[in-house]
């Protein structure tokens, strides 16, 4: 099964969740064979996004470090699983470079996620002042370091997302993809439920090409997943 993930980010309120729903559920039918969808919401259209039919799961797109008490304005990861997220996205590029999430805390937040029995979706990609000064695969392993404490019998989803690709227009391409993958497999060799995806200006025109060459368990996919269609023509592909 190849997975894919949409990352709504900070978009869709209620409304158009629901929308996009019922769009995707018509569009789909009994579902996508080979494919496991999982739609990435808005902690607030959660539910509005959830399939009463289960053909798509939820994740959620950050969670707290800590477990529960005085964090105003945090969301715990088994607040998340109560809600019916089964993935959560940990790590994103965003949060790290907008919220100065590093390490430790990405560490912690993926143990809160074990705890509450939350898939992790920890996200990884080199800056494009990385990959030029030749630093790519170096700052992929200190970022694969967090998952030090994890336990390798966990099923763990790496998202590969070279921060140059993500919302850019222009994705990593189908060689790129294919060396990281396989930098990234070499690290974590000790995994037994290990899928490794691609994120990065992923869309229905790409993905076929990127996924067949690169050998990825699936995407996680930003901008071309806040239309149903789209999202829906990428898994199909
Ligand atoms: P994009 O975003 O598909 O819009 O590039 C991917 C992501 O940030 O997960």
């Amino acid at each position: 099964m190849k997975l894919f993930v949409a990352n709504w980010k900070m978009n869709k309120t209620r409304g158009p969740a629901r929308d996009f729903a019922a769009e995707l559920a018509r569009a789909i039918g009994d579902g996508i064979a080979g494919a496991e969808l999982v739609i990435a919401p808005a902690f607030t259209a959660l539910d509005a996004a959830r399939d009463s039919r289960g053909r798509w799961s939820l994740a959620c797109q950050n969670v707290a470090a800590q477990t529960q008490g005085p964090f105003t304005g945090e969301v715990s990861a088994a607040m998340a699983a109560d809600a019916g997220c089964r993935y959560a996205i940990v790590g994103h590029s965003e949060r790290r470079r907008l919220f100065g999430e590093d390490g430790p805390v990405l560490a912690q937040k993926i143990a809160r996620c074990r705890e509450a029995g939350v898939i992790p979706i920890y996200c990884i990609g080199e800056t494009a002042e990385q990959r030029d000064a030749g630093l790519a695969a170096v700052t992929l392993v200190a970022q694969l370091d967090v998952l030090e404490a994890d336990p390798p019998s966990q099923p763990l989803v790496v998202a590969y997302e070279p921060v140059w690709a993500i919302g850019a227009g222009r994705s990593a391409t189908p060689e790129d993809c294919a060396g990281a993958r396989a930098h990234v497999a070499g690290i974590l060799s000790s995994r037994r439920d290990l899928r490794i995806l691609y994120g990065g200006s992923v869309t229905p025109e790409n993905a076929r090409e990127l996924l067949e060459a690169s050998g990825m368990e699936g995407f996680l996919i930003g901008a071309a997943s806040l239309s149903a269609a789209s999202f829906e023509a990428i898994a199909r592909a």
